[in-house]
């Protein structure tokens, strides 16, 4: 918890949060939704049609999420795309000791940039899961007729094994987020400089920088804590 004196970093602008936690709403929504759908157990939750209606609204929330990320903030948006298909030698050095790091250890890992080898794997998981659930979903709802018998079961395996894999990435995701104390960068918009430096030493000291650049980036400022 920041005391009233501690320095806190910028992380994350308005609309980036907005956009994470309508994505939070909508994938919830359709993981239940989507159950009440598959599994017969849960199938009371399907309030006579009512749970497709909500699978099909949270699924177009879906889809227009990552489209609302880049209409709202280009830069950040293809800042995000770019991080998360490039690795470097440290990226590499922190997966081997991500053992530890699962465990809520820090100290052995190389410093890393603003997000860590771990976040930038789950994040491009996230977004291949994405795109699977996405296009075998719209096959599902738009061509279901042309598909035939095989074609059918292999689009609805592609669809359930993706919502399969987005479920696991989410476990893993929030366990992150409560190990090291992360939630408040996608609910005030700020961490502590302590975290910053804890898990993303090479971003802090980039936007460190006392450059207008890294103002608008996310500079260390002093703001009366939480
Ligand atoms: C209750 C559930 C969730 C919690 C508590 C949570 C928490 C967080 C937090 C704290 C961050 C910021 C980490 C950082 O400092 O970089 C974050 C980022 C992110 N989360 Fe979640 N999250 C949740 C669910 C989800 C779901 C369902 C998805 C997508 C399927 C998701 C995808 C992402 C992505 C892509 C980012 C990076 C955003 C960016 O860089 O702009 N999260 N989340």
């Amino acid at each position: 918890m920041a005391t009233s004196t501690e320095r806190r970093v910028l992380r994350y602008l308005p609309e980036q949060r907005l956009v994470h936690w309508l994505g939070v709403a909508s994938v919830l929504t359709l993981l239940v939704t989507g159950l009440a759908l598959l599994w017969g157990p849960l199938s009371f939750l399907a309030w006579g049609g009512v749970s497709t209606l909500l699978h099909r609204g949270a699924a177009l929330l879906f889809v227009a999420l990552p489209v609302a990320y880049f209409v709202l903030n280009r830069t950040k948006g293809q800042e995000l795309l770019k991080e998360i298909v490039t690795y470097n030698r440290e990226d590499w050095e922190w997966l081997k000791g991500f053992p530890a790091y699962f465990l809520g250890r820090t100290t052995h890992l190389p410093k890393q940039g603003r997000l860590n080898a771990g976040q930038k794997l789950h994040h491009l998981g996230t977004f291949l899961a994405f795109i699977a659930v996405t296009v075998s979903g719209l096959l599902l709802w738009f061509a279901k007729g042309q598909l035939g018998g095989a074609g059918l079961a292999a689009t609805a395996a592609v669809h359930d094994v993706a919502m399969l894999a987005v479920t696991i990435l989410i476990i893993g995701h929030v366990y992150f987020t409560f190990v090291y104390g992360a939630l408040p960068s996608m609910t005030t918009g700020y961490v502590s400089e302590e975290y910053a430096r804890l898990e993303h030493a090479r971003w802090l000291e980039e936007v460190g920088a006392d450059s207008p650049a890294s103002d608008a980036a996310g500079a260390p400022q002093s703001v009366t804590g939480d």
